[in-house]
């Protein structure tokens, strides 16, 4: 039977990490082919992915594409989204949006003069237990919310300070621009009025300058939240914690080499119920294995949304430029404070 829908041909702008398994989702989900891949970095793998490789995004015919994914360093990616945009296709930027809110701005505009939604890449938000979590807060099951706390920590490798993503020009920043942002956008996604109290950060491990450890404690109302990245923690950690007046959950790990992703939910003194047992009898637990699907989860949404034309709706969707956008402005007020 003919997709009604049509197949979306897809570009993928930046071969890298990313780019890469972004390529390899695109094989896996339905409606949706690679139609190039563009970096001039590296060498040519169109005999593997199957699609022409560019060493360069201007030899790229915009009729040749229907929309691309923009995975490239922080210092190229703001103009490459800005000319995939300009050449009246659509856009998923690997986060974050701009190292700047001006440039975030720029792409949001670039972006809104479209008839379809680009995206900002903020995949966490498409971990399962993440999602469950997200459902949660959305649907109030944990009632008013007490404490969000949310920890990063990356292990490095000792070649970590050779590449562009500890370099403050070809990165933008340090920890905060770049595992960060996924927890900002994770905070905000929660608690989208909360204000930064204070923020702390650390440097000297690496030789390049950055910010390699940062705490920083949110407040709104009786609601306070804590977010800590690291990148001289020695073993990969993501954590969240949250805590409501009615419940709690926490989720840990995140698959491969930040070990499986668990969650635990409990309601408040559940223990009390007759025949309950211990708090932890009580709980839902969900263990949700080593695989990390969440990039090619993401993709799925976002493609759906490309075929469609529509915003994507419900509390787990693919970051809109929006979002995007209000993320990049609290990573800058965030440098603003740094010591
Ligand atoms: N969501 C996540 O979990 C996650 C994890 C890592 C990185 N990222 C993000 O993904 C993006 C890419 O990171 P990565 O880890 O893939 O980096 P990477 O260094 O592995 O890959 C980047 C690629 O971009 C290429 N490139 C450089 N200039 C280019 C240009 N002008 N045109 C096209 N390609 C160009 C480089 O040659 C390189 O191959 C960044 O925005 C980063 O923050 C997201």
């Amino acid at each position: 039977m003919t997709d009604p829908l049509g197949e979306l041909r897809v570009l993928v702008v930046g071969y890298g990490l990313i780019g890469r398994q972004r390529a390899q989702a695109l094989a896996e989900l339905p409606g949706a082919r690679l139609v190039g891949t563009v970096d001039p970095g590296v060498p040519d793998p169109s005999a593997t992915t199957g699609a022409p490789h560019h060493p360069d995004l201007a030899e790229v015919e915009p009729e040749g594409y229907d929309a691309a994914i923009v995975a490239a360093p922080h210092d190229r990616a703001t103009d490459l989204a800005a000319a995939v945009l300009q050449a009246g296709r659509p856009v998923l930027i690997e986060k974050p949006l701009g190292v700047t809110v001006g440039q975030a701005d720029r792409l949001a505009q670039l972006a809104g003069a479209l008839p379809k939604p680009s995206f900002v890449g903020y995949n966490y938000r498409f971990l399962p237990a993440v999602r469950i979590l997200l459902e949660g807060v959305c649907s109030g099951r944990f009632g008013r919310l007490r404490n969000v706390d949310l920890l990063l920590g990356h292990g490095g490798h000792p070649s970590s300070a050779e590449g562009w993503k500890l370099d403050p020009v070809g990165a933008g920043g340090g920890v905060l621009l770049g595992a960060g942002v996924h927890l900002l956008d994770l905070l905000l996604t929660m608690a989208p009025a909360i204000e930064c109290t204070d923020v702390q950060a650390t440097r000297g491990f690496w030789p390049t300058g950055i910010e390699e450890d940062v705490v920083a404690t949110f407040r709104r109302e009786q609601l306070l939240a804590t977010v800590r990245i690291s990148h001289i923690r020695w073993v990969n950690t993501f954590r969240v914690e949250l805590v409501g007046d009615d419940g709690y959950a926490i989720a840990q790990g995140r698959g491969g080499n930040y070990g499986p992703m668990e969650l635990r939910i409990g309601r408040r003194w559940a223990w009390s119920e007759p025949g309950a047992g211990s708090q932890s009898e009580t709980e839902e637990r969900s263990d949700f294995g080593s695989e990390n699907a969440s990039l090619r989860d993401e993709l799925a949404a976002v493609l759906r949304a490309w075929r469609t034309g529509a915003q994507p709706v419900g509390p787990i969707h693919p970051a809109t430029m929006a979002e995007g956008k209000a993320v990049t402005a609290l990573c800058e007020a965030l440098y603003g404070r740094l010591p």
